[in-house]
């Protein structure tokens, strides 16, 4: 007996498929993770790998056409249950899990004053009159930092820059005290120096309220440092799950380290976009009997193409899902293999020194 306690969350093995017309999309493919109260995990992976509908999932926003499989457990409930029986759960969407989206601009009214939009959450959800709502609002403005909270709760959001917006949607969705936060993509749309503000006003307001958090986004620089758990997602797949820490020191997915690699320096010159591997994410309609990221993986062999390779724990909450784990034997002798021959099973071709061709790595500009 440990006497641990169930975890706040907890998805096990969820599967969202769309039927499309070029055929069913498997958005998430098996995705299974535990958040606890007050843990942050960062969700990560390039686009289309299936971080939105995750997202989405917990938030119950699919749309209806999107077969689900899998279970969502918050907090001793059912979520996939809850949603199926269409109950308006007026106390769990939107109060006990809350989201924050990528741009300001689609969560935000136009045409309604700030203070009123987030004040008509406490009142629905809280059922707060009227004055109470409009002092809480200017309170939660003041939370996130926007100055003179009294003034700015009149305004429309076009009245308001960018990062203010974000503020102003953050605190709309703080306004009934979440125990989950989940930021999608929160600070894509502002620029670099905003970009940090907004960061570290969600990590200050998760800590003083205890809350937990899923920051979801394509850029592993994001969440270093930053979050307790990272998620690594590919094709709809978890690829790798680790500390935060772990996942930066000793990362095992060839993917994750050639996201690593995708982190521009800081002695980089600016607005050179780094691109790792050649090649794109896959749009899975029909999941591969094999690894998803064989295709563009230096170090991909015969069975990375024949099988796809579970989620194997390393120990420490450590799990990655691949047969030449980077930095362990198998992966050097993949590597130099595909190195002597120039080209991996998959035929992706590579310099002998083991850099895929077409991909820029490390400093810029030296494309190989
Ligand atoms: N409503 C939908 N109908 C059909 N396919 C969809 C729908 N929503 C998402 N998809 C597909 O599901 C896959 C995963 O999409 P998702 O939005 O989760 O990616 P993402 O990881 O959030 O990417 P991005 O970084 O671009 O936001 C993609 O192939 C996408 O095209
Ligand atoms: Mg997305």
């Amino acid at each position: 007996m440990t006497g641990r306690q169930a975890p706040l969350l907890s998805v096990r093995d969820l599967k969202v498929v769309f039927p499309t017309p070029i055929g069913m999309v498997h958005a998430v493919d098996g995705v299974s993770f535990d958040l606890e109260a007050g843990q942050s995990m960062g969700i990560v992976g390039e686009s289309g790998s299936g971080k939105t509908v995750t997202a989405k999932t917990l938030m119950n926003l699919l749309p209806s056409y999107a077969l689900v499989d899998g279970s969502v457990n918050f907090d001793g409930r059912d979520l996939r249950a809850l949603a199926a029986e269409r109950k308006t759960e007026k106390h769990l969407w939107g109060v006990e899990i809350s989201m924050v989206f990528q741009d300001p601009m689609t969560s935000l009214n136009p045409v309604k004053k700030v203070g009123e939009q987030i004040a008509e959450s406490v009142r629905y959800h809280l059922g707060q009159t009227r004055t109470a709502a409009r002092r809480q609002a200017g309170d939660l403005l003041e939370q996130v930092g926007i100055p003179e909270p009294g003034r700015r709760l009149d305004e429309y959001p076009h009245q308001l820059s960018g990062g203010l917006r974000q503020r102003v949607v953050i605190a709309a969705a703080l306004a009934c005290e979440p125990r989950i936060l989940i930021a999608d993509e929160p600070t894509t749309s502002l620029d670099v120096t905003v970009q940090k503000h907004i960061l570290d006003l969600l990590d200050d307001l998760r800590t003083a309220r205890g809350m937990a958090m899923i920051l979801v986004t394509h850029d592993l620089g994001v969440v270093k440092g930053r979050t307790d758990e990272v998620m690594v997602m590919y094709a709809g797949r978890t690829m790798e799950e680790a500390s935060t820490e772990a996942v930066f020191s000793q990362q095992g997915h060839p993917y994750t380290e050639a996201l690593i690699e995708t982190i521009p320096k800081i002695n980089s010159a600016s607005h050179t976009r780094l691109v790792p591997i050649p090649g794109q994410p896959p749009v899975t309609t029909s999941p591969p009997t094999g690894c998803p990221f064989a295709d563009r993986c230096r170090y991909a062999t015969d069975l990375c193409v024949a099988q796809g390779p579970p989620l194997t724990a390393l120990g420490n909450g450590h799990h990655v899902a691949c047969h030449t784990p980077v930095r362990t034997p198998a992966a050097e002798t993949a590597l130099a293999a595909n190195a002597a021959r120039g080209h991996t099973a998959t035929g992706l071709e590579i310099h002998q020194s083991g850099v895929p061709i077409g991909a820029v790595t490390g400093g810029l500009g030296e494309q190989t």
